[in-house]
């Protein structure tokens, strides 16, 4: 099979020259870390806050950190349980192994991924202490039963936001439904400065738990006003989950132009999606009424190959060899990885006890059918080059889509022939 050539821009993250500028100045003025709350890191913070109702916001290292913040501050003990999506990116979940909590993985209730108060209710234990959702590739989650679920089971809700800057669900921004939210503002997200995460909080008590263990002395004296936890601003609480600067400025300078970004984005990957569901049986990331998807981490169509007349495996191969970048999408169910099947190695190093890891950590292929069929159907277009105003990619792409369609028509026509 040959394979065509599609010249690609530099993917995502890509900075302006005035923000690479802004950031080589703070290097030449050793200004590369900040242990107490400096311009930069105040800025970042105050335009989540600003963009989230207001909440709390308190920038970090990276989105696992913001996670593990949101579960530290809401006081999740060991042997706790905490309601988790099985198709999410690891992180949702790992932050809870050093808590020696026990995440509890819940199947996609819907054809975007996404769980819903159903598939949550379904794994709610007597133990359960927590919920945490994930706006999977920045399809926002069915926030108003989940919400409905959780205060009736009196449970907190941590929104994992990583994919979804941007997304709305009626009318208002994820990250601002759940008790509190992360944010991985790190990597190839919408908002990246290289590395970092965000953690939004609805009560100040959180926000002031979250300050102490990731950044102790100068910033916790500064951040923390509640009298009963300001005394342990000079120890903390064992973290320096920091931000630098550096990534502070990176990532405001994204944050920023976000509906710009986001509506490049939507405008670009629309596209592309026209030419994919051109074809019977491929279908997008279902979007229910009220939900848009702010900054498509990933753009990805299912392909069902009793109507398609192809398989996802003959979409991939032919629009690969057409120079598209298509792949399986990386973030895929948790219940398959290492430490969620029972590995031997994980089981003596995480410790937890033997009937937790046989419940919780020794799961085969065929549980959470929803989540792997739906992952077996999917394919993933590099989302990542498609965040500039003038879709440089976007006519080539689309070329380049009808090319394989066409081809894969042709093939199963042709094989039809040949059985008739
Ligand atoms: C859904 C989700 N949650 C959390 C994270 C962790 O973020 P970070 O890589 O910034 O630690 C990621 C990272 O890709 C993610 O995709």
């Amino acid at each position: 099979m040959t394979t065509t050539e599609i010249p690609h821009p530099a993917e995502w993250p890509v900075y302006d020259e005035s923000v690479t500028l802004q950031v080589a100045d703070l290097v030449r003025s050793g200004r590369t870390f900040d242990y107490r709350h400096g311009q930069e890191i105040r800025t970042l913070e105050d335009q989540f806050s600003a963009l989230h109702e207001n909440r709390h916001a308190l920038a970090v290292n990276s989105g696992t950190s913001a996670l593990f913040a949101a579960y530290h501050s809401l006081g999740i003990e060991p042997g706790d349980e905490v309601l988790v999506p099985a198709s999410t990116f690891l992180a949702t979940a790992s932050p809870l192994f050093l808590l020696g909590a026990v995440p509890v993985l819940c199947d996609s209730g819907e054809s975007s991924g996404n769980v819903t108060a159903a598939t949550l209710r379904s794994r709610l234990t007597p133990r359960t202490k927590a919920i945490v959702v994930t706006h999977l590739f920045g399809c926002p989650c069915p926030m108003d039963e989940i919400m409905r679920f959780a205060r009736e089971v009196s449970l907190p809700v941590v929104e994992d936001c990583s994919h979804a800057h941007g997304s709305t669900y009626r009318g208002r921004p994820v990250g601002v439904f759940g008790d509190l939210a992360a944010f991985s503002i790190g990597g190839l997200k919408l908002v990246s400065g290289g590395m970092g995460g965000i953690l939004l909080a609805r009560e100040r008590r959180h926000h002031e738990i979250a300050c102490l263990l990731t950044s102790f002395q100068q910033r916790s004296q500064i951040t923390v006003t509640d009298p009963g936890l300001r005394g342990l601003a000079d120890v903390g609480l064992g973290g320096n989950l920091r931000i630098t600067p550096m990534a502070a400025v990176l990532a405001t300078s994204h944050l920023r132009r976000l509906p710009q970004l986001v509506e490049a984005k939507r405008r670009n990957i629309s596209r592309l999606m026209e030419a994919l569901v051109a074809h019977p049986g491929v279908t997008t990331q279902a979007l229910t009424r009220g939900r848009t998807m702010g900054g498509w981490y990933d753009a990805v169509v299912a392909v069902d190959p009793d109507i398609a007349g192809f398989t996802r495996a003959d979409l991939v191969d032919a629009l690969c060899a057409e120079g598209v970048k298509a792949r399986v999408p990386r973030t895929g169910p948790l219940h398959v990885r290492s430490v969620f099947r029972g590995d031997p190695v994980a089981a003596g190093l995480l410790k937890y006890p033997a009937a937790v890891r046989n419940a919780y950590f020794s799961y085969g292929e065929k549980d959470f059918p929803r989540s792997s069929s739906l992952h077996d159907s999917w394919v993933s277009l590099p989302a990542t080059y498609f965040n500039d105003d003038e879709g440089v990619l976007v006519q080539p792409y689309v070329h380049a889509i009808e090319r394989a369609l066409s081809g894969l028509r042709r093939k199963s026509a042709g094989s039809v022939a040949a059985v008739r």
